[in-house]
C-alpha cells in the first residue's frame, strides 16, 4: 500500500528511486521542473529521451529514461495537459499520474518523487491540480508495489494545498 506525502523543496535533490517529470509532447527539455531536472541530471537525460522517445509522447502519458547524475534511477516523464491551451479534461491529467505509477511498478520504484503536474506554465488551476494529482495517485495506491510517493513542490502556498489533499485522502482511507 502506498504511503503518500506532500513535502517543499526541489525535486532534484530527493534521494528516491525515480522522480516524475513534468514534461512535454515533444520530451527535450523546457523550463520550469523539466528545465531544472535536465539540468541537474546533465545531458543523459536528454540523449535517452531523444533514443527511447523520437517522436515524444501524446498528452496524459507516461515513459521512463535514466536520471543521469540525479539521486535517482530513473525520470518517469509524463506529459500534463496544457489547461492554458484549452486542454481541460480532468481524466489527461488523471492519466499522467496512473500511467507514472503503473511504470515504477514495472521498475520496482520503492520510493518516487512527483511534482505537481499542469501547475506551472501549463495553468492548471492550483486547488484543482492538487486534488485530481492525490485522488489519482490514491486510486493506483493498491495496485502497486511502490512504497512512497511523495509530493514534492515548490513554494509555500503549493506545498499547503497538497498537504490538505494529502490529509483528505487518508482521512478518507480510513474511514
Ligand atoms: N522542484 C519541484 N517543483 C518545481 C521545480 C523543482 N525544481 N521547478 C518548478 N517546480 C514546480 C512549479 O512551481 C509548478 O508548481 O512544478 C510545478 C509544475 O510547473 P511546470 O514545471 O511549469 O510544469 P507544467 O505546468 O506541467 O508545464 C509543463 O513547462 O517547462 C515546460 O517542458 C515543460 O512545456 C512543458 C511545460
Amino acid at each position: 500500500m502506498v504511503r503518500i506525502t506532500a513535502v517543499e523543496g526541489d525535486i532534484t535533490q530527493q534521494h528516491v528511486d525515480a522522480v516524475v517529470n513534468a514534461a512535454n509532447t515533444a520530451m527535450r527539455g523546457g523550463g520550469g521542473v523539466d528545465g531544472a531536472i535536465h539540468r541537474a541530471g546533465g545531458p543523459e537525460i536528454l540523449a535517452d529521451c531523444e533514443a527511447r522517445f523520437p517522436h515524444g509522447l501524446p498528452t496524459g502519458s507516461a515513459g521512463w529514461t535514466t536520471a543521469g547524475r540525479l539521486p535517482a534511477r530513473y525520470v518517469i516523464h509524463v506529459v500534463g495537459p496544457n489547461h492554458r491551451a484549452g486542454q481541460t479534461d480532468p481524466r489527461l491529467l488523471e492519466s499522467c499520474y496512473e500511467d507514472a505509477m503503473r511504470i515504477a511498478d514495472e521498475l520496482e520504484v520503492g520510493t518516487l518523487a512527483l511534482p505537481a503536474v499542469s501547475a506551472g506554465i501549463y495553468g492548471w488551476p492550483l486547488q484543482d491540480a492538487a486534488r485530481i494529482a492525490v485522488e489519482s495517485v490514491g486510486r493506483m495506491a493498491v495496485e502497486v508495489s511502490v512504497q512512497e510517493a511523495r509530493f514534492v513542490l515548490f513554494g509555500v502556498e503549493t506545498g499547503e494545498v497538497f498537504s490538505n489533499e494529502v490529509a483528505k485522502w487518508s482521512r478518507h482511507r480510513c474511514a
